[in-house]
Formats: structure tokens, C-alpha cells, sequence
């Protein structure tokens, strides 16, 4: 299918006013295109204020909100006639549980069934762009295993009781890895089957980065997690691992890149994830990086847990490691340094005034 530049027509976006989806509006407008910002409630300003400065912050592109509900059948009609592309970020999170694990699997699932009944319908679109996760790609693995586009979160599960459509109820974890690993093979066979667009899927693992919205701070987000830090709280996700973390303006650009790639074809998918090991950080590591970026703060690190955890098992655990070799290679992704990205999270947070840091005495 040819490609989509900012002269084939408008692209939508779905999820837009969401942390991932402000910053793929933010990378298209960026390159010229006039995006469809698809919101579930345009006259809310907390979700949109946002967005629409982004049409007065000098960039060549524009957007235009649209409102549209993953849940209803017909909802992206509007917003997708005319455009030559859609990049779906939105679905429902389990973010502060206000979805829990069936809602959140139900929506995945039946919100981009509607999604792609609707870009059938508007019969242009030649590139769909579909946000999948790390979680569709990370399976049972030894320590120190390294994941690529191959790996499929279904893989190696034999021993695994958990890897059951039976545990979706209640596993909140296994409910987003299987909707996102179904729905990433539902736009795929979709796509395949209408023979007018192509599907590709990105896969971020942690995405940590500049927050464009105070809403963006979802409680439960690694964002969130991050600002418990420089409020001087233990770590409390993640710290058995590796946070292996991936900048917020790279997943955005990535998708900007893959409408326009000549690489891609229907089913390719971009695991995007550190750029190499400086990105994969324990707690401790994040800490240190932290601590270094901002002095005067008390900052936060392994929680109480962590002696025990040690005890038994010497280190915290060398897992998932992963890097977005392939996005920088097919695509021309320049990723973003650690400390950057761990930089501007950090002060985002403080500037949108989300987090109070615990500041150090001073002598
Ligand atoms: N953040 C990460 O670390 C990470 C890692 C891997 C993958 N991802 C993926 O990235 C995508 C965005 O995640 P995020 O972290 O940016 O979360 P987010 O800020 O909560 O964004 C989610 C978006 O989905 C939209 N949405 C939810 N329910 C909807 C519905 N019924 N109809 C229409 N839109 C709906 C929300 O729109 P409204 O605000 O208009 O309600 C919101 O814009 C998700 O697909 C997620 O799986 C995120």
C-alpha cells in the first residue's frame, strides 16, 4: 500500500487527549499533517485544553477535535471520512481502577472492532497504525532474555495457569496482555482480509517522558510512580525489575515515521523500548539517575521490600530487557538519552504543579 505523507489528506487519532495520544497528535503536526483529534468529550477543556494550544504553538500542522466513543458502533464515521490514515491509541486503561480487568480486555477488544468497522467504511485509509504494548510481546523467559518483534506474550505459556481467557475476570494483567496480543492479530487480520490499508503496531514498554497536561498524571501510571519518587516515597512498581523505559516523544514520533515508511508492511510491528541498557534501570539505578538530575530533592527508592527481596534472591530480577534496534533502523527513530526523558518527566511534573518534591534540608 503506498504510504501516507501530510499531503495525502487528514489522519486521525483516536485515545488523543490520552498521555500517548497528545504526543502522536504533537508528532504529526509536527510534519505537517491536519489531524482528526478524536476525544470523548471535545467540550471537556481539561482533556482538550491541551490539545487545541497545539494549534497555536507555531507547528505547520493543525487539528480539529472530533468527539467519538470506542464503544459505540459508528462513532469514528465522521472523524475517519477523508483521511488517509488513523493511528488507534485509545482504549480503556485500568489506570486507578476505574476499568476493571473486563472492562478493560471488552473494551481493547470490541472498541477496535468498531474502530476498523468505521475505517472500512471511510474506504481511504491506507495505513492504520494500531498501539499495541510490550505486554503482547513479553512471555516467560529466562533472566537476561532478550525480546524482540517475534516474541508473542502467548508464547511459552504451557506451565502457566495464569495464561487462561478464564483468569480475565480478575488478573488485571493478563486481561491487557490478551487484549492487547488479540487485538493486535485482530487489525492484522482485518487489514488483510479488506486488502486496502495496511496494519503496523507499536509496542512500548515503560513510557516515561514530558507530561503535555496535568491530566496526563493517571494515578497508577509509571508517570505517577515516577512523581511518588520525588516526593520521597518508596518505588512501589516495578522495583522487583527492570524499568526499562522507553521516552513518551519517541512512541509518538515512531508512529508519525511509520505512516510514511516505505518499510512497513501489513502485520509489522515496533517494539518500543530502551534504546540500549542505559534505558534498562533498576530501582537503585533509577534512584542514582534521579538523585544526580535533582539535587535538592529527597528522592525515593526501593521500598522496605527490597531487603527480603534481595535476601532471597541477591538482585532484583534482569528482566524484561529489550531494545528498539529495529524502529531505529527501519524507521529512522532517534531515540531519546535516558536522562532526558527521566529530566523532563520529572520536571513536568513539577512544573504542571502535580508534584510537591521533598525538598532536602539545606545546611
Ligand atoms: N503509558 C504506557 O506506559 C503504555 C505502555 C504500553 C502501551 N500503552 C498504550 O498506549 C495507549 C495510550 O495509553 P496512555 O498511557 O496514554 O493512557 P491514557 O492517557 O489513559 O490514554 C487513554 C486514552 O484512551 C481514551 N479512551 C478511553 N476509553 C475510551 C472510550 N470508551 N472511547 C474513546 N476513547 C477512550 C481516553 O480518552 P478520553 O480522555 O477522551 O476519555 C484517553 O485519551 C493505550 O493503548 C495503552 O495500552 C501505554
Amino acid at each position: 500500500m503506498p504510504c501516507v505523507t501530510g499531503s495525502t489528506g487528514p489522519v486521525a487519532v483516536t485515545g488523543a487527549s490520552g498521555y500517548v495520544g497528545s504526543h502522536v497528535v504533537r508528532a504529526l503536526m509536527k510534519r505537517g499533517y491536519s489531524v482528526h483529534a478524536c476525544v470523548t468529550d471535545p467540550t471537556n477543556p481539561h482533556k482538550t485544553e491541551h490539545l487545541s494550544a497545539l494549534n497555536k504553538a507555531g507547528l505547520p500542522g493543525r487539528l480539529e477535535l472530533f468527539r467519538a466513543n470506542l464503544l459505540e458502533q459508528g462513532s469514528y464515521d465522521q472523524p475517519f471520512s477523508g483521511c488517509s490514515g488513523v493511528l488507534h491509541v485509545g482504549t480503556a486503561m485500568g489506570y486507578g481502577g476505574v476499568n476493571n480487568p473486563r472492562q478493560v480486555y471488552d473494551g481493547a477488544v470490541d472498541g477496535t472492532r468498531n474502530v476498523l468497522e468505521s475505517v472500512k467504511k471511510a474506504g481511504g485509509v491506507r495505513r492504520f497504525v494500531y498501539t499495541s504494548s510490550f505486554a503482547a510481546i513479553g512471555h516467560p523467559a529466562p533472566p537476561g532474555y532478550v525480546f524482540n518483534e517475534k516474541d508473542w506474550a502467548s508464547d511459552n505459556r504451557e506451565r502457566d495457569r495464569n495464561w487462561n481467557p478464564e483468569k480475565i475476570d480478575e488478573n488485571g494483567e493478563v486481561a491487557y496482555a490478551m487484549a492487547k496480543l488479540e487485538t493486535e492479530q485482530l487489525v492484522n487480520r482485518t487489514a488483510e482480509a479488506d486488502g486496502r490499508f495496511d496494519a503496523v503496531s507499536v509496542c512500548p514498554l515503560v513510557v516515561l517522558g514530558p507530561l503535555l497536561s496535568p491530566v496526563h498524571e493517571l494515578v497508577g501510571s509509571w508517570q505517577w510512580f515516577l512523581g511518588r519518587m520525588l516526593r520521597g516515597k518508596p518505588c512501589k512498581r516495578g522495583w522487583q525489575a527492570l524499568w526499562n523505559i522507553v521516552d513518551v516523544r519517541d512512541v509518538g514520533e515512531s508512529q508519525a515515521l511509520i505512516l510514511e515508511s516505505d518499510a512497513c508492511q501489513n502485520g509489522s510491528r515496533y517494539q518500543l523500548s530502551a534504546t540500549d541498557e542505559s534505558g534498562e534501570l533498576d530501582v537503585f539505578q533509577l534512584q542514582e539517575h534521579l538523585q544526580k538530575l535533582f539535587p535538592r530533592i529527597e528522592v525515593g527508592g526501593a521500598p522496605p521490600e527490597m531487603d527480603a527481596y534481595l535476601e532471597k534472591y541477591g538482585k532484583p530480577y534482569d528482566a524484561p530487557r529489550a531494545h528498539c534496534d529495529k524502529a531505529r533502523r527501519e524507521l529512522g527513530l532517534e531515540s531519546h538519552a535516558i536522562l532526558d526523558t527521566l529530566r523532563e518527566t520529572g520536571q513536568t511534573l513539577i512544573d504542571l504543579g502535580l508534584v510537591e518534591p521533598a525538598l532536602k534540608e539545606l545546611d
